[in-house]
């Protein structure tokens, strides 16, 4: 049992069992750069203000930086009886300095400055994620421009539905992960708010320069409520929403890169770095990685359900269930970073059967639409055109043909409205030509977005 700074009014010391269960500091000594970084803003603010002098003030930032470097070398051990990364830290300036190290804490809490650290650790973080979803929308677009014209069926309930590029289908994926940086981007508006000064939950009597701090740590402006500053965590549960969505997309493509690369499909193989083997069947090779981001997904919800609800109903300001934040909170930013970071090299290297995607979709009457669409613009109602492509559909099934195959007499005998320009439009490539749209599968289209995406990447 070491002796607690708050030691004065107890009688007793802590439980060990109690030192245990209390303590954060196995998890929350990941802050320890924040912590420092923040308590040197701290401390300059406090000679600024006057509380010290300008040169305690220096030798207080110098033995926080020399912790610092004792922490990252392993040179200070940090054990559980010294609760949390706050505390080890103060714990071991006042060792060096005397009592120079105790008035660190002047004009602050362990409330505020834990708001303070996670808010200056999830900046960083945020930032390295938006960087690894630019470098795996980099690749999606990669793998779009090497593959621009593969024609593949598009799905719809999962049945072949109309023929699509594969670089369109690629750039779907481009398209949410923009919006997951756009909402990153958006929360970092709301995690860049300056907490210091909140004290305990009701502010400080000292004279504290509160912009000066957040200057020096580069925050956009200082919180305006100390009860909020305190108690509020939406930051946090706002990142996990993002983060789940995030994987939530991430395990879409994992569900299609495992449905694609199984024999039913056969329309791509991942690179065998990027796959592994069966202990017991020796022809097997699994999308793992695929497997393993699709399974990560429930974990991260999971994170995002356990902080709403540990914050669900507590009142007013800062309780402890709020330590309770911190490991979700970093097992989410892992867990994004590891997927990210592993699914674009697997997407790089991955062999795309062409061959394989276009002759899929041959069967299942992909160009259905496009024969109604035909029929449509000759004058007919859309309604009664699909209603005769479908009994045009049916007679080849029946037959077991394509509509490739039927004669301008066959079409005919279905609606005079068919003529041999018939024959140009049940190929899969006039299919996809045809959606010359914005936003549609023509060739022309996608080249047009990748040169808009490559013009928004340059600026
Ligand atoms: N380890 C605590 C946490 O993470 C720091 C704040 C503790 N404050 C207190 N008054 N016990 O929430």
């Amino acid at each position: 049992m070491t002796s607690k700074p708050w030691s004065g009014r107890f009688n007793k010391g802590t439980d060990k069992l109690v030192e245990e269960f209390n303590s954060s500091i196995s998890f929350d000594k990941r802050l320890f750069r924040h912590d420092i970084m923040g308590s040197i803003a701290h401390a300059r603010m406090l000679a600024r203000v006057k509380i010290i002098t300008k040169r305690e003030a220096e030798r207080i930032v110098g033995g926080l930086k020399s912790i610092e470097r004792e922490i990252a070398s392993n040179r200070f051990t940090l054990t559980p009886d010294m609760e949390d990364i706050h505390m080890a830290i103060e714990r071991r300036l006042i060792e060096k300095l005397g009592a120079l190290g105790g008035k660190l804490h002047t004009g602050r809490s362990r409330n505020d400055q834990v708001a303070l650290d996670v808010r200056l650790y999830l900046r960083d973080e945020i930032h390295e994620i938006q960087l690894l979803i630019n470098r795996l929308k980099g690749t999606l677009v990669d793998v779009a421009k090497e593959n621009l014209d593969v024609i593949m069926p598009g799905y719809t309930h999962l049945q072949r539905a109309q023929p699509i590029l594969l670089s369109h289908h690629l750039l779907a994926y481009y398209e949410m992960l923009g919006r997951d940086h756009e909402r990153l981007e958006e929360c970092l508006k709301r995690i860049n708010i300056m907490p210091l000064g909140a004290g305990a939950l009701a502010g400080t009597p000292y004279p504290l320069d509160r912009d000066f701090v957040a200057k020096e740590l580069s925050f956009s402006k200082v919180t305006d409520n100390s009860l909020d500053s305190v108690s509020d965590r939406d930051f946090c549960i706002e990142l996990l929403g993002i983060a789940s969505i995030l994987m939530m997309h991430l395990s879409r493509l994992c569900e299609e890169l495992i449905l694609w690369s199984s024999q039913e499909f056969g329309f791509i193989e991942l690179s065998d770095a990027f796959s592994t083997g069966s202990s017991i069947m020796p022809q097997k090779k699994n999308p793992d990685v695929a497997e393993l981001g699709r399974g990560k997904t429930g974990r991260v919800y999971g994170n995002l359900m356990a902080i709403l609800t540990t914050m669900k109903a507590l009142p007013l300001a800062y309780n402890k269930d709020m330590q309770e934040d911190k490991e979700p909170l970093f097992d989410t930013i892992d867990t994004v970073k590891g997927c990210l970071k592993v699914f674009a090299p697997m997407l790089k290297t991955l062999k795309i059967d062409k061959d394989r995607m276009l002759k899929a979709t041959g069967g299942g009457f992909l160009v259905a639409t496009d024969v109604a669409d035909y029929l449509a613009m000759k004058g007919l109602p859309f309604r009664d055109a699909h209603h005769i492509v479908g009994m045009v559909v049916a007679y080849c099934i029946k037959r077991g043909r394509g509509l490739g195959g039927l004669t301008l007499n066959e079409w005919r005998g279905f609606s005079s409205a068919f003529n041999k320009d018939i024959v140009d439009v049940v190929s899969v490539k006039a299919s996809v030509d045809a959606r010359d749209i914005k936003g549609g599968t023509a060739l022309k289209r996608v080249k047009r977005r990748i040169r808009e995406i490559e013009r928004d990447e340059e600026n």
